[in-house]
């Protein structure tokens, strides 16, 4: 077993110039800008780090790496209380009473959504629906825009490498559609080596038939950022872009304005808050294109004035697409994990991500064993946002998963939810977040270099 010391080494961030190019230049890291503003949580300015401490299963398992935030992060303790004062204190519906504890519920949810939008640059508070998760979210845009507005010949242009739930939901969407004698067409566009969408290969495929692009942020196996105000520059003002921002939202800062994008859907558990929450949201120009596929709760239908006239729900953005019990308890967890990446800031989760990143890529690199998957070890520009995906010559990725377990080091093995080139064979994925440091890499290195060492 290779020792693990409970001092944890960071990577130097305040005044950083971006990745460093060796070793010499690691400092000890604390995350001042976070400490600063903590007005519960004690100052530190040691070598320990600043962070693991305030996530309670860290820092009570201290013998745990977590190297797979990419599936879920670990949860603040902030975000915890957050949710148990809720069933502790005023445990009510939303929306539904008038007394104190209704109201505070109420209340607090519609912070919770001016806090979402504020952080996502949104122009009002109509444009936040609250989902359960990225995949509802995407869901909720087939149904919602596309069954609606699609009609025989239309195309939608998708990534046939992304993330299941960028691409199960269209391929649904199609066969409804079909049901109803409404033919749609999909069609698929390329990922570069570097983990990239290929830009001019995509806009190669725009015709004047193409009426969605679906899109991910940064993607979940490749790891890669995509440049998405390039895109929609690309194809024009009227094609609707739809983005999945799974990975990204919480690592960096996501300007819904400057992306240029109709639609954006995220998880609130890949983000420290509880699973079972997301956010979906959706520019206001297209919100008359919207129709609810979920109907009930608060929601009401107009009265059919005529014969055969249909009954049509009348509800308002966002309401509209939230019909029944919101996940209240998740949600408010959700305006928490704000605040604690605000206090944290966005500009310090993404530099650590990408120094953490480019120091991991600098290791694998040096064992003959790894080959990478697309992604930043083939880019000119190797900035990584916490993910990274290899083979490890020798052993299947299930096994190497669980030598890694055996010495208490996570990392997420399999085919990650894909169904392209990453699902042709089993990879490992690591995945960081504002927790990990270089001494975790160095403590996985170790154990790699020994499986090096034996072949
Ligand atoms: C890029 C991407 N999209 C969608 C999802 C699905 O997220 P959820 O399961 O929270 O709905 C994930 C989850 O791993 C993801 O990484």
């Amino acid at each position: 077993m290779i020792p693990r010391t409970h001092t944890l080494k960071c990577l130097s961030i305040a005044g950083s110039q971006g990745p460093t190019n060796g070793d010499a230049h690691l400092q000890l890291f604390t995350i001042a800008s976070y400490l600063c503003h903590q007005r519960s949580l004690p100052i530190m300015t040691t070598t320990q780090h600043a962070c693991r401490k305030y996530f309670p299963a860290l820092e009570q398992q201290p013998e745990v790496i977590y190297l797979d935030s990419a599936s879920t992060t670990q949860k603040p303790s902030s975000v915890l209380a957050g949710m148990m004062e809720y069933y502790q204190r005023y445990c009510a519906n939303v929306g539904r009473g008038n007394y104190t504890w209704a109201q505070k519920v109420t209340d607090g949810i519609s912070s919770v959504r001016e806090k979402v939008a504020t952080f996502l640059h949104a122009h009002h508070v109509s444009e936040i629906v609250f989902t359960s998760g990225t995949t509802a979210g995407i869901n909720t845009i087939a149904y919602a825009w596309g069954l609606h507005n699609l009609r025989s010949g239309d195309e939608i242009l998708y990534c046939p490498d992304d993330h299941k739930a960028n691409v199960l939901p269209w391929l649904h969407l199609q066969a409804l559609l079909q049901r109803f004698g409404t033919i749609i067409h999909l069609i698929p566009y390329s990922i570069m080596p570097s983990g990239e969408i290929d830009y001019e290969g995509l806009r190669a495929k725009v015709s004047s038939k193409t009426r969605l692009i679906t899109l991910t942020h940064i993607h979940n196996v490749f790891g890669a950022l995509n440049d998405i105000a390039r895109i929609r520059t690309l194809v024009g003002k009227e094609i609707v872009l739809s983005l999945d921002a799974a990975q990204s939202v919480g690592h960096l800062a996501v300007d819904v304005q400057e992306l240029g994008v109709d639609f954006l859907s995220f998880s609130g558990h890949k983000m420290f808050a509880a699973p079972g929450t997301g956010v979906l949201w959706i520019h206001t120009r297209i919100h008359d294109q919207l129709a609810p596929f979920l109907v009930g709760g608060e929601q009401e239908i107009a009265s059919p004035s005529g014969a055969g006239e249909a009954y049509l729900p009348v509800h308002e953005m966002p309401h509209l697409l939230e019909a029944g019990t919101l996940n209240i308890p998740g949600l408010l967890s959700l305006g928490k994990a704000i605040d604690f990446i605000n206090d944290v800031t966005l500009t310090t989760i993404e530099q650590h991500g990408k120094t953490l990143t480019s120091y991991l890529l600098r290791h694998l690199q040096q064992l003959p064993e790894v080959i990478f998957l697309p992604g930043i070890a083939y880019s000119q520009r190797p900035l990584g946002y916490g993910i990274l995906s290899f083979y490890f010559e020798g052993y299947t990725a299930s096994e190497l998963g669980f030598i890694l377990s055996s010495h208490n080091i996570y990392v997420r093995v399999g085919t990650h939810c894909t169904r392209g080139r990453a699902a042709q064979q089993d990879s490992v994925r690591i995945s960081l977040h504002v927790y990990n440091t270089t001494e975790e890499i160095d403590t996985c290195m170790a154990i790699l270099q020994q499986l090096t060492n034996a072949r």
